[in-house]
Order: structure tokens, then sequence, then C-alpha cells
């Protein structure tokens, strides 16, 4: 792992959204040796982690606490820190409570100028909420391939992977999005995320696009047969006709809106499909069940617009038929809703 020389002034990163991604990617971003300086914003897992830190068990770099510089309960109380370089945005990508609200009006008392704001989350259109609400201010748009999960609360188990995109979104003018790009990138990599990988905002719309064929085709397929695993659904010749199916609905649809054929260095449907039949491992256990399925199971939302909803809003805007997507959202959209009316009647 290499190290970055020591800066005369700290730099101060900000994780809002504690969870599986943000403990894992946090942890290689805190390196107080160059005085780059992690902090946390906590929810439920704030007195664990407040307490003993964050246990690590990784594939990559094996077990570790990772001890932040500060642990907060809100993202109210993070702006007793005066400016934050970075805020990096790891919760799941769902609409906001307040229909009325943006999703981005949580990170405002942290934001301010200078800040480069950083999206690790899923799903199409995410970036549109911030760049709206900070226009000011550098925003990176990145998509992992991690596979982590919270094991309890404040203990991560990162079970492979770690190869993280990242892309300067409208980064015209003063906002500096490319510089800060690198400067995050060689942070990660000084943090021994060697595949931080770097494009430009088509390119990285193109992995983002990529990824979600992913998604899009596994997670709702998954919730939609009762918790198939993604190595059952590519083992069934009637859901791999399915998934197949509907990978190929979302990277055409990617070609139109982007304006220009896949890139062929992409895998295509048939290897994705090959390769999740080999994702089995017992070891792993129930990691290859996409994370949809453990949220349906929960009782947690879905994060379905984004997977979903914005895809079929995209394929209407530019005249793109998506059938086998477009059913799918109409489904889970109806199952989530009925499942959320009934606990609301339940509660009452
Ligand atoms: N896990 C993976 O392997 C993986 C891989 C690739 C991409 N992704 C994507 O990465 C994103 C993050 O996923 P994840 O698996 O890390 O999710 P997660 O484990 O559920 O973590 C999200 C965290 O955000 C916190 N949070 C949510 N709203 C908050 C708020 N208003 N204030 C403070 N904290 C808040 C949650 O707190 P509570 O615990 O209190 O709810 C939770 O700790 C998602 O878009 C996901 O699709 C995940």
């Amino acid at each position: 792992m290499s190290s970055m020389g020591k800066r005369e002034t700290p730099l101060r990163i900000l994780i809002v959204g504690a969870g599986a991604v943000g403990l894992f990617y946090g942890s290689r971003l805190h390196q107080p040796q160059s005085n780059v300086l992690v902090s946390l914003v906590c929810r439920s897992n704030y007195n664990a982690i407040k307490s003993n830190g964050v246990k690590l068990q990784t594939h990559s770099f094996g077990d570790y606490i990772f001890h932040p510089e500060h642990v907060f309960n809100s993202v109210q109380a993070a702006d007793c820190i005066g400016h934050w370089d970075y805020v990096v945005v790891t919760t799941k990508a769902l609409p906001p409570s307040d229909a009325s609200k943006s999703e981005a009006n949580l990170i405002r008392p942290v934001v301010s100028e200078g800040t480069t704001i950083v999206l690790i989350q899923n799903g199409i259109g995410i970036e549109k909420p911030y760049a709206d609400a900070f226009p000011s201010n550098a925003l990176l748009s990145t998509v992992t391939v991690v596979s982590a999960e919270q094991l309890e609360q404040g203990m991560v188990r990162q079970n492979r992977w770690t190869r993280i995109s990242i892309g300067p979104w409208n980064s015209a003018g003063p906002k500096r999005g490319e510089e800060r790009m690198k400067e995050f990138a060689d942070i990660l990599k000084s943090g021994g995320v060697k595949d931080a990988e770097m494009y430009d905002e088509r390119g990285l719309q193109f992995v983002r696009w990529h990824k979600i064929a992913i998604n899009a085709s596994f997670n709702p397929s998954s919730v939609l047969s009762n918790g198939a695993s993604n190595s059952g659904m590519a083992a069934d010749p009637l859901l791999k006709t399915h998934i197949l199916g509907t990978m190929y609905e979302v990277l055409r649809l990617a070609e139109v809106v982007l304006q220009s054929p896949l890139p062929s260095k992409f895998a295509t449907p048939e290897k994705i499909v090959e390769s999740s039949l080999r994702n089995t491992a017992k070891s792993e256990g129930e990691a290859s069940r996409p994370s949809m399925w453990y949220d349906w199971a929960g009782g947690k939302p879905l994060e379905l617009e984004v997977i979903l909803g914005n895809v079929v809003r995209e394929a209407e805007r530019v005249n793109v038929e998506v059938p086998r997507i477009q059913s799918m959202y109409a489904l889970l959209y109806m199952a989530q809703k009925r499942r959320d009316d009934a606990n609301k009647k339940a509660k009452l």
C-alpha cells in the first residue's frame, strides 16, 4: 500500500450513511499518517461505533478496527466542523420521506464552498437532485462492485471485490471536478483500493447503466421469485431467459440515452449469467442473493425508483420499449405499497 506523504493541513472526509459500503470505503480512506481524516454520520449503529469503532472482516485486507476521527449521530451534529473537504453519500438511494423536498437536503448542513460531494450508490438518475441543490460544488458520481454487508451494528464483512469507478458530474467551470476526482482516487489507491478507476462523465454513465442492467434484472427477479439466488436464477432455464432479456433491454436503452454503442470492455449479458452460475460459494453464505431481496425480507424500503422507476422514465423520454422492466416495476411498486399500507394499518 503506497502512502501519500503527510499533508500540512488535514483533509476531512465525512461519510453520510454508515452502512456496509460507507464503513468499508471510509475505513480505506482514513489515513491519519497522511492527515486524511474520516468521520461518520451514523444512525442506528451510533452507540456501537461511538463506543468500539468499526470492526472489519475483509477478504482484501484482513481483519482490522477502524477508529474514525469523529462519530456523529446526525448530519446536523457534523456541522460543528467548519469545513468538510468531501461529503460522501452512502445511504441507500431512496426517495425522500417528504416528497416535497429533495433527497440532497440531507447533506445541506455539511456542504460549504469548496466541499466536494461524492455519491457511492446504485441507480440511474441519482446525481440530478445533488447537482440541482448544490450547483457550485464539485460532484463525483461513483459505482462500486464491492460485496459487503453489516453483520451486526458496527461490524462489516467485505466478501470480495473493491472496484470503484469514479466520474465527475458536469464539472465544467470553477468546480474542479476532475482535479477532485484524481485526488479522491489517489486517496483510495493509497488506502489499498488499487482498482479505483477514473472515467469521463459519459464513460461513468456507461459503467452505471451496465451495473443497472445487472441490478435491474437480478434484484427484482429475486424478490418476485421469493428469494432465488443469483446462481439459482442463472441456472433456471425460464429465469435465465428473463434475466438475459432484461439485461438486453437495459443495455439497448443505455445506448439510446448515451447516444453511443456500449464500449466493448463491458461483459455481455451471457458472460454475466455465466459468472453468476459460479457464485455459489458456501462460505459467502447468503451474499449470493441480491440486497433487494434482503431489504424486502426485512420489511425495508427497496431502491425501486433508482433501479427500475428511473429506467422506465428514461425509456419513456427517449421512446424505447422496456416491457420486462416496466412489468417488474409495476408489480413491485404495488407490492411495496400494499406491504407498507398493511403495516401502517397494523400499527393503528
Ligand atoms: N452492500 C453492497 O455490497 C453494495 C454493493 C454495491 C453497491 N451498493 C449500493 O451502495 C449503497 C449503500 O448500500 P449499503 O449496502 O451500504 O446500504 P446499508 O448497509 O443499508 O447502509 C446505508 C446506511 O445509511 C444509513 N442511513 C440511511 N438514511 C440515513 C439518514 N437519513 N441519516 C443517517 N444515516 C442514514 C443507514 O442507517 P440505518 O442502519 O439506521 O438504516 C445505514 O447505516 C446503495 O445504493 C447500494 O445499492 C451496495
